[in-house]
Parts: C-alpha cells; sequence; structure tokens
C-alpha cells in the first residue's frame, strides 16, 4: 500500500494534465483581446439598447457571456487572425420592437463587414456617419420605420454586396450612387416612399443576383436598364412605374427563376418571356398593358410555371 501511493498519485496527475491539455487543445489557443476601441463602442451599443446585461464586463470577441446571453436573435463576430486584436467584423440585432435608436457609437465600429438591424423599429434618418463603415459588405435595414434621405454619405460603401432596405419610410428619388456600387448582388428597395425613375446606370450592376425595386412614385421608367446580367436570378420590379415595350430588344437573362413586373404599364408581346421558359419558375405579370393575354393558369399567383406546358 505504502510504497504504491506514490505511483497511483502519479498516474492521477498524469490523467489530470492529459485532461487539461485536452480541454485548453479544444477550445484552440487563447484569443487576443478585442480592440479597445471596438470594445468601448459595443459596450455603449449594447448599453443604449439596454441588452448588456451580464456581458458588461466581458471581452466581446471573448467566449464568455457576449456569445452566451444572446443566443436568439442579436450576435457579434470578430476577425482575430491579425493575432494582435480582434475586430469587430459582424453585428446582428433583429428582431426588437424596443429598439428604436441608432446609437452613435455603432459608426465607431469601421471594421464591420456585416451589419443586421433588420426588424427592429428604428426611427428618425439615417445618420450620415454609416459612410464611416466603408468595408460594409452587408447592410440590412430593413423593417424598421426609419425616414428621410438616403444620407449621400451611403455612397462610400463601395463594398456593398446586399443593401436590404425595404419596409422602412425613406423618400426621395432612388440614388444615382447605387449604380457605382457593382459589387452589388441583392438589392431590395421596396415598401418605401421613393420615387422613380430607376436610373438607367442600374444596367452596369452586373453582378446583381437578386434585384427587387417597388412602390416607387412616377410612371416613366423604360425597361432598358435591365441587362443582360449573367447571375440574375429574381427579378422583382412591382410597381415601379415601368412604361413601353417590353423587352425590345430582349435581354438575356439565362438564370431567371423568379420575374415579377405586376402593377406597371408595359405593353408589346407578352410571348417575348417565352425565350426565358427554360429557366422560370415563377411569372407574375398581372396588372400591365399587354397585348396578349398569359393562359388563365399563369396569371394565379404562386403557380409554378414549370408546371404549366408552354403553348402560348
Ligand atoms: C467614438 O469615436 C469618437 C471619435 O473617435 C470618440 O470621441 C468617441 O468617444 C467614441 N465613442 C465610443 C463610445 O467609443
Ligand atoms: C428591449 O427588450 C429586451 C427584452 O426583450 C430587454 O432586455 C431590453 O432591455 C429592452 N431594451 C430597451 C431599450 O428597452
Ligand atoms: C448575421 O446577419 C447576416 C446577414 O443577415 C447573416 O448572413 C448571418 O448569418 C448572421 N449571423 C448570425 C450569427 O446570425
Ligand atoms: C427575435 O426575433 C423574432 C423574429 O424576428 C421575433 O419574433 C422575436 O420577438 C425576437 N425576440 C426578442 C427577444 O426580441
Ligand atoms: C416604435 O417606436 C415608437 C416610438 O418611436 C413607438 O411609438 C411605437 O409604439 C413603437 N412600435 C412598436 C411596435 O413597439
Ligand atoms: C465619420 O463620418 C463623419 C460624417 O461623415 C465624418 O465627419 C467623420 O470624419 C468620420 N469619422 C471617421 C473616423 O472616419
Ligand atoms: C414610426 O414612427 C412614427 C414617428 O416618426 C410613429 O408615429 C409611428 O407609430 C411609427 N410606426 C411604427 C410602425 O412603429
Ligand atoms: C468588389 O469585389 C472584389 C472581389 O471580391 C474586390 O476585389 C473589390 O475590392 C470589391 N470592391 C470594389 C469597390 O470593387
Ligand atoms: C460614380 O463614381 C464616379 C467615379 O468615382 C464618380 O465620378 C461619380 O460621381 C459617381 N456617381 C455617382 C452618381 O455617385
Ligand atoms: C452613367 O454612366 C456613364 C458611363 O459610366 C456616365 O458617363 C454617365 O455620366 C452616367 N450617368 C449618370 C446620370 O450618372
Ligand atoms: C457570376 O457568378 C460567378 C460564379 O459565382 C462569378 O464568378 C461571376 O463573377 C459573377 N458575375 C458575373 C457578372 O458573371
Ligand atoms: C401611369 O400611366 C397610366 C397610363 O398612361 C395611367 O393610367 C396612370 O394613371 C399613370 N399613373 C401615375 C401614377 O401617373
Amino acid at each position: 500500500m505504502a510504497r504504491s501511493a506514490p505511483a497511483s498519485l502519479v498516474a492521477v496527475f498524469l490523467l489530470v494534465l492529459a485532461l487539461l491539455l485536452a480541454i485548453v487543445a479544444a477550445q484552440g489557443p487563447p484569443l487576443p483581446p478585442t480592440n479597445p476601441s471596438d470594445a468601448a463602442a459595443l459596450h455603449a451599443v449594447f448599453r443604449q439598447w439596454r441588452l448588456e446585461g451580464d456581458a458588461a464586463a466581458e471581452d466581446p470577441c471573448g467566449k464568455g457571456a457576449w456569445s452566451r446571453s444572446f443566443a436568439v436573435n442579436a450576435s457579434v463576430d470578430c476577425d482575430c487572425f491579425s493575432g494582435v486584436a480582434c475586430r469587430i467584423t459582424q453585428l446582428n440585432v433583429t428582431g426588437y420592437r424596443n429598439i428604436t435608436e441608432i446609437p452613435p457609437a455603432l459608426f465607431n465600429l469601421t471594421e464591420l463587414v456585416s451589419l443586421d438591424l433588420s426588424n427592429n423599429n428604428l426611427s428618425g434618418s439615417v445618420p450620415r456617419e454609416v459612410g464611416n463603415l466603408s468595408k460594409l459588405e452587408t447592410w440590412h435595414f430593413n423593417n424598421n420605420n426609419l425616414s428621410g434621405y438616403f444620407p449621400h454619405e451611403s455612397s462610400l460603401l463601395r463594398n456593398l454586396k446586399s443593401l436590404w432596405m425595404f419596409d422602412n419610410y425613406i423618400e426621395g428619388p432612388i440614388p444615382e450612387f447605387i449604380q457605382n456600387l457593382t459589387n452589388l448582388t441583392d438589392l431590395r428597395l421596396y415598401g418605401m416612399k421613393l420615387q422613380g425613375p430607376i436610373p438607367q446606370n442600374f444596367s452596369k450592376l452586373i453582378n446583381l443576383e437578386n434585384l427587387m425595386l417597388g412602390d416607387l412614385e412616377g410612371n416613366y421608367t423604360s425597361f432598358e436598364f435591365v441587362e443582360n446580367w449573367a447571375n440574375l436570378s429574381t427579378l422583382s420590379l412591382r410597381k415601379c412605374g415601368l412604361t413601353g415595350q417590353l423587352l425590345s430588344p430582349p435581354r438575356n437573362l439565362p438564370k431567371l427563376k423568379y420575374l415579377d413586373l405586376t402593377s406597371n404599364n408595359l405593353s408589346g408581346s407578352i410571348k417575348l418571356l417565352l425565350q426565358y421558359k427554360d429557366s422560370l419558375n415563377f411569372i407574375y405579370v398581372g396588372n400591365n398593358s399587354f397585348s396578349e393575354r398569359l393562359p388563365p393558369e399563369i396569371i394565379q399567383p404562386s403557380v409554378p410555371l414549370n408546371n404549366i406546358p408552354f403553348d402560348w
């Protein structure tokens, strides 16, 4: 007994050591601390929204309360690859009907790549400081109560890929600067108080996959801005004041799956849409001035086109 005691102690010690090493290995190397300016700004933002709770004392990019307590509708993501300091690159806070203000400190988070504040109750206008977030690729402020004009500084967000602003009260003409945001793949501006016409230079947005514009005041956009967009799969232009002959000359949209031209003033032959019959799954063209009518099955919304024989 007395002779085996040290041996079993050693065994226990080795076991504990192995366990600790396994835990450390599973967690990966320790993360560097969050950049102090990012940390201060994020704390200020969450303090103003009264969402901080027990995360007040925590490092935002650490693996503590920030990753646990907001599991449902808020999340923060960081880039720690520099090894020196973590930078906050993603902030999502959605679905809080009691969040009505955009805290100024938000615009100190200058490394943000993705900012999703959709489905809150934000009001007032979009602050011009949004232009400070020059690395933004995803900007989702849809389903809020924002009003006023797009600030001109939004034109500085040259890396934007996804801009969702639908269902707000933003007014004014559709901003011309959007034509310069040629990395855009997903643009959704409808359910607001914007005015047409759609700038014809939107034809330069060659990377578009989803384009959803709608509810524009005015009555005078021609369809010509729709270009030979190779990757376009959703084109929704409900109530955009589109006038004139449809698709003349026709466009090559090889990936088009969803087409909605409801409630415009388009005329001409609807048969031109036949060129998309191989890719299109949904088509809505009601409330226009076309010279022919679609087969009645197609006019009904939500009937998948690929279930319908094309003999028109
Ligand atoms: C945001 O940045 C400004 C200017 O650098 C600074 O004065 C302010 O204290 C910062 N706010 C927070 C909450 O960090
Ligand atoms: C909003 O509601 C959440 C609970 O859903 C609460 O934790 C938070 O303090 C509220 N924020 C404000 C600004 O009232
Ligand atoms: C944050 O929002 C973006 C854009 O809506 C989304 O792609 C991403 O998955 C979200 N992240 C988390 C952790 O919910
Ligand atoms: C989270 O978001 C969902 C959907 O947007 C919403 O129904 C729910 O009320 C939100 N939860 C909180 C705590 O705000
Ligand atoms: C949204 O905020 C306004 C104040 O700006 C408030 O009057 C309204 O009740 C809020 N809406 C909801 C759904 O909570
Ligand atoms: C943030 O934006 C404001 C308004 O556009 C500008 O005056 C300020 O210099 C910007 N701050 C930084 C740090 O870029
Ligand atoms: C939007 O804000 C206005 C005040 O600017 C307020 O009267 C209205 O109730 C808000 N709408 C919603 C849906 O919260
Ligand atoms: C657009 O995307 C490309 C490729 O992802 C990237 O190199 C470029 O910096 C982005 N920004 C602009 C303004 O083109
Ligand atoms: C688009 O970008 C060019 C080159 O940077 C600039 O001269 C032009 O004013 C911009 N157009 C709009 C409408 O912002
Ligand atoms: C449209 O783009 C062309 C070529 O880039 C440019 O010369 C013209 O000024 C632009 N038009 C408007 C209204 O911005
Ligand atoms: C379309 O998508 C492909 C594959 O994702 C990509 O390589 C290409 O740059 C995109 N844009 C255009 C205009 O083809
Ligand atoms: C748009 O034009 C059509 C036909 O010219 C007309 O019936 C309709 O009232 C016009 N709508 C608006 C908002 O001007």
